[in-house]
C-alpha cells in the first residue's frame, strides 16, 4: 500500500475511524489517561483539571494500565510556571514560555494557541497495528489538531504525526508546525546525532544534552541530509550500549527541510519537537483545508541500541520500505569502469562482463542522455532524456535486448529533478528553474533543481520515468539520483512563496506517487550524490538506497555501522569498486553486508581475483536471504577496538553469518580475544566454518568443529583477524 503523508485532503476522520473503541481510564476527578502502548514500553498522556493534556510517563509499560493515573504524583519536581512543560503539542502565546510545537495568527490577527482535550479513539487496524487519535482544540477558536499515533505493538514503533484544521472566518498563518512533541524525564540525556558531507556520511557525534535548545535541522531543500540528517538517538540517564540502557531513536520521515528541536527545560525534562522546518515557511491555512505533517518516527529501548535498531529494522521491512520483505538484484554498474565514456561497444563488453561476473543486472549510469550539449561530463546535458546518438545509435532498446541476449536483466540511471544550464530543457523553460528572477544562478555541480511545485514540472519529471518503461517495458532498474541542493528557493508560478519548500516536497511525493501507482515493484535506488537524501518518506518509494559515493571499504564499515542503527541491510546497496588499498576480497566482503553489486572493470581483474568474485556471489546467494531478513547484531565496535564484527541470524537462530574485519593495521595487531557472538539459541549446537576464502588459502579455522549457543555466548569465537587475514566471514549453522 502506498501512503502520501502531506497532503491536505486525507480521508476525512469519521471515515478513518469508522471502527472505533475507546480506552481511556478516568480517575482523578475526571483526569483522562490515554496509555500509548506497545509490546515492551508505554507513553502515557494524562489530562490535568482544566484538560491540558501531557506526557506523564514514557518508559517501560506496567503490569496494571490503571496505574498509570499515580504516575504523576510520584514527581517531586520544581513548579511548572507553565503549566504545560510537558503539553503533548505545545501551542505559543498563551501559557507556554518555552520552545512552541504550534504558533499560529489567527484570521483576526490574534498571536496566541491554546489546546485543550475534546475526544479520542483508537483504530484497530490490524493484529499488530493501531491508531490512536486525538482530538485537541482551541476554547477561543474554531481551531483544533488531532494527534495522531499509529503504533506497532511487536515492534515497539510509534509513528506520530498532526492534522491541523480551523474554521475560521479568514485565513489562518502556522509559523510553526511540528509532528510531535516527545517529554522525557530523566537525570541526564545524551544525544547521539550525525553529520556529513559528500563521501562523509553519516559521521556519529555524542554529547550530553546541558539547558536549553540544541536544534537538528536541515535547510537544504532537496538532498537535506548532506550535511545531517534526521535520525539522532537520545539515550536516557547515562549512554546507552550495545546492549544496556534506555535509549530513544527517532526520525522525521520527510525529505526535505526538517527541525528537531530538543530542549532540556527547568524542571530538567527534556522536550523533543519536531518536524518541517518552518524556516521561511510560514503557511497560510484556509478555512477547512487540512494540514497534515510529516510522521515522527521512534522506538524506544530500555535495552540498549541493539534491541531499537532490531525494532526499527523489522518494522522498515515489515511496513515501510518498498518491497521490504521481498528480494534483490544483484547488479554490475559501470559509473567508476567508465565514467562518462562509453558507446554501444562498450557496453555490450561489460553485458557480457555482467553475465561472466554472474551478477543479475547490468546498471548503465550518467551520461546516456542529451544530443545537443552531450552528457560527456556534468556540465551539461542533464533535463534532455533522449538517448545521445553518437554513443548509443540504436537506443536504450537494443541495450535492453543485449541484457537480455545475455540472460541478464538492464538498470539506468536518472535524475529527473534536476538541470543543466547547458541543456535544451533550460532553453525551452527556463520558468521550471528553482532560481531567483532578481539574482545570480547558483549552482551544485554545476546544475540547478527543477521547480516540482509546478504541476507542468510534475508531469515532466514522471513522464521521464514513464517514457522509459513505456519504451522498454523490460528494463528492471532504475537508479534515481539527487544531487544538488536548493539556493535561490523560488518558483516562478508560485502564488505564495512562504509555501515553495512544502510545496517542493508535495510535489515531488506526488511524482513518487504517480511511479509507483502505474510501477509498483520496479526496484529502484534511492541515491542523492551519495547518501544525501535517506530516510523513511522516500524509502516507502524505494527499494535501496546509496549510502555514499564512498566505497573504500574501511570507510564503509564505519558508515555501514552506523546507518545500520536505522535501516535494515536489505536496503543498503554496498558495491564493489577499486576505491581503497584494501583486496578484493575484503572490499567483496564489506559490500555483501548489504545489498551486493559491482563497479569495477571485470576484464581488467585477474584470473584468481576474478573466480574469488564469482564464488563470493554464488556464497553471497546462499547467505543473502539471512543478511536481508534476519536479525543483526553488533558484536565488535570498530570504533572502540581493532576488531569490527556483525552478525546476521535467521529469525530461526539456526543459520547466520558473521562478518570480521581488522580494522586497524598498526604492527600486531590482531584479534586477540574472541568476539561474543550474540542472538544464538544457548541450547542450540554450532558449527562455524569459513566461507569467501581468495583462491588457493585455506581457512585457520577448524570447520569440524561443534559450539553450544551458550559457549559462543559466554566464551566467544575467535575469527583469527591478524595482518595477514584482515577479512573473515563465517557461516554459523545449527549442527547435532
Ligand atoms: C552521483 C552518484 C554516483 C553517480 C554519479 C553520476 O554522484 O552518487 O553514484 O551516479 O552521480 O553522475
Amino acid at each position: 500500500m502506498l501512503k502520501i503523508r502531506l497532503s491536505t485532503n486525507l480521508l476525512p476522520l469519521c471515515l478513518l475511524f469508522s471502527l472505533t473503541v475507546f480506552t481511556s481510564t478516568r480517575s482523578e476527578a475526571q483526569s483522562i489517561v490515554i496509555p500509548v502502548e506497545t509490546q515492551h514500553n508505554a507513553l502515557v498522556l494524562q489530562t490535568d483539571s482544566s484538560k491540558y493534556l501531557g506526557t506523564v510517563y514514557f518508559g517501560k509499560k506496567l503490569s496494571k494500565s490503571s496505574e498509570y493515573a499515580q504516575v504523576k504524583n510520584q514527581s517531586k519536581q520544581t513548579v511548572d510556571y507553565t503549566g504545560m512543560l510537558n503539553s503533548v503539542y505545545t501551542p505559543s502565546g498563551s501559557r507556554n514560555l518555552l520552545e512552541p510545537a504550534l504558533t499560529v495568527t489567527h484570521s483576526d490577527g490574534n498571536n496566541s494557541a491554546d489546546l485543550t482535550y475534546v475526544s479520542h479513539e483508537v483504530k484497530k487496524i490490524d493484529g499488530n497495528v493501531s491508531l490512536i487519535s486525538i482530538l485537541l482544540k482551541d476554547p477561543a477558536y474554531n481551531f483544533n489538531v488531532t494527534l495522531f499515533y499509529k503504533i506497532y505493538y511487536k515492534e515497539d514503533v510509534i509513528e506520530q504525526w498532526s492534522s491541523i484544521k480551523h474554521n475560521e472566518k479568514g485565513n489562518v498563518t502556522l509559523h510553526k508546525y511540528a509532528s510531535a512533541n516527545l517529554h522525557l524525564t530523566g537525570s541526564a540525556y545524551y544525544l547521539n546525532q550525525y553529520h556529513g558531507d559528500w563521501v562523509k556520511e553519516m559521521q556519529p557525534e555524542e554529547s550530553k544534552l546541558t539547558h536549553g535548545i540544541k536544534t537538528l535541522d536541515s535547510k537544504l531543500g532537496t538532498r537535506a541530509n548532506l550535511f545531517q540528517p534526521s535520525v539522532f538517538m537520545v539515550s536516557v540517564n547515562k549512554p546507552a550500549t550495545e546492549d544496556e540502557g534506555t535509549v530513544l531513536f527517532a526520525s522525521l520521515e520527510y525529505s526535505g527541510n526538517f527541525r528537531t528541536d530538543l530542549e532540556v527545560d527547568y524542571q530538567d525534562n527534556l522536550r523533543i519537537i519536531s518536524g518541517i522546518n518552518n524556516y521561511a515557511s510560514p503557511y497560510t491555512l484556509k478555512p477547512n483545508e487540512e494540514f497534515v505533517t510529516p510522521i515522527f518516527l521512534y522506538t524506544l529501548s530500555t535495552q540498549g541500541k541493539g534491541v531499537a535498531s532490531r525494532n526499527l529494522q523489522n518494522w522498515a521491512r515489515n511496513y515501510k520500505l518498498l518491497d521490504g520483505k521481498g528480494t534483490r538484484l544483484t547488479l554490475l554498474n559501470n559509473w567508476e569502469a567508465t565514467y562518462f565514456d562509453f558507446n554501444e561497444s562498450k557496453l555490450a563488453g561489460l553485458l557480457k562482463d555482467t553475465k561472466k561476473l554472474g551478477v543479475d543486472l547490468f546498471l548503465l549510469d550518467d551520461g546516456w542522455f542529451a544530443n545537443k550539449y552531450p552528457r560527456n561530463g556534468d556540465v551539461a546535458g542533464l533535463g534532455d532524456w533522449e538517448e545521445n546518438k553518437q554513443k548509443l545509435p540504436n537506443g536504450i532498446s537494443s541495450l535492453v535486448k543485449e541484457a537480455q541476449n545475455n540472460n541478464v536483466k538492464f538498470g539506468i540511471w536518472i535524475e529527473p529533478e534536476m538541470v543543466n544550464p547547458k541543456s535544451m530543457l533550460y532553453e525551452k523553460h527556463p520558468d521550471w528553474v528553482i532560481k531567483q528572477p532578481k539574482r545570480d544562478e547558483h549552482y551544485f555541480r554545476n546544475q540547478l533543481v527543477l521547480d516540482l511545485t509546478n504541476p507542468k514540472v510534475q508531469d515532466f519529471v514522471f513522464g521521464v520515468v514513464d517514457d522509459l518503461f513505456t519504451k522498454n517495458p523490460a528494463l528492471a532498474y532504475i537508479k534515481w539520483d539527487c544531487n544538488s541542493v536548493i539556493f535561490n528557493a523560488h518558483s516562478a508560478t508560485l502564488k505564495n512563496q512562504n509555501h515553495f519548500y512544502i510545496e517542493y516536497m508535495r510535489g515531488l511525493y506526488n511524482v513518487l506517487e504517480r511511479i509507483r501507482a502505474k510501477y509498483p515493484k520496479v526496484p529502484m535506488m534511492l541515491c542523492s550524490g551519495g547518501g544525501g537524501r535517506v530516510d523513511y518518506a522516500a524509502l516507502q518509494y524505494f527499494t535501496e538506497f546509496w549510502p555514499s559515493d564512498n566505497t573504500d571499504p574501511l570507510e564503509r564499515i564505519f558508515m555501514q555501522w552506523e546507518y545500520s542503527y536505522f535501516y535494515p541491510a536489505i536496503a543498503s546497496a554496498n558495491h564493489v569498486t577499486d576505491w581503497g588499498k584494501q583486496p578484493i576480497k575484503f572490499r567483496t566482503d564489506v559490500a555483501m553486508m548489504g545489498k551486493l553489486g559491482f563497479d569495477i572493470v571485470v576484464n581488467d581483474l585477474v584470473a584468481n581475483d576474478l573466480k574469488f568474485c564469482q564464488d563470493a556471489i554464488k556464497n553471497y546467494d546462499t547467505v543473502k536471504s539471512i543478511i536481508w531478513q534476519g536479525d543483526q547484531y553488533r558484536l565488535s565496535d570498530p570504533r572502540s577496538s581493532n576488531v569490527a564484527s556483525m552478525l546476521y541470524i535467521n529469525e530461526q537462530k539456526s543459520s547466520g553469518v558473521i562478518f570480521n574485519y581488522l580494522v586497524s593495521s598498526r604492527y600486531g595487531a590482531n584479534s586477540n580475544l574472541p568476539v561474543l557472538l550474540k542472538g544464538l539459541d544457548p541450547a542450540k549446537n554450532y558449527k562455524i566454518q569459513e566461507i569467501n576464502l581468495y583462491p588457493g588459502t585455506t581457512s585457520t579455522i577448524k570447520g569440524d568443529q561443534i559450539f553450544s549457543g551458550d559457549f559462543l555466548m559466554k566464551v566467544g569465537f575467535n575469527p583469527d583477524l591478524n595482518l595477514a587475514r584482515t577479512s573473515v566471514v563465517l557461516k554459523v549453522e545449527e549442527s547435532n
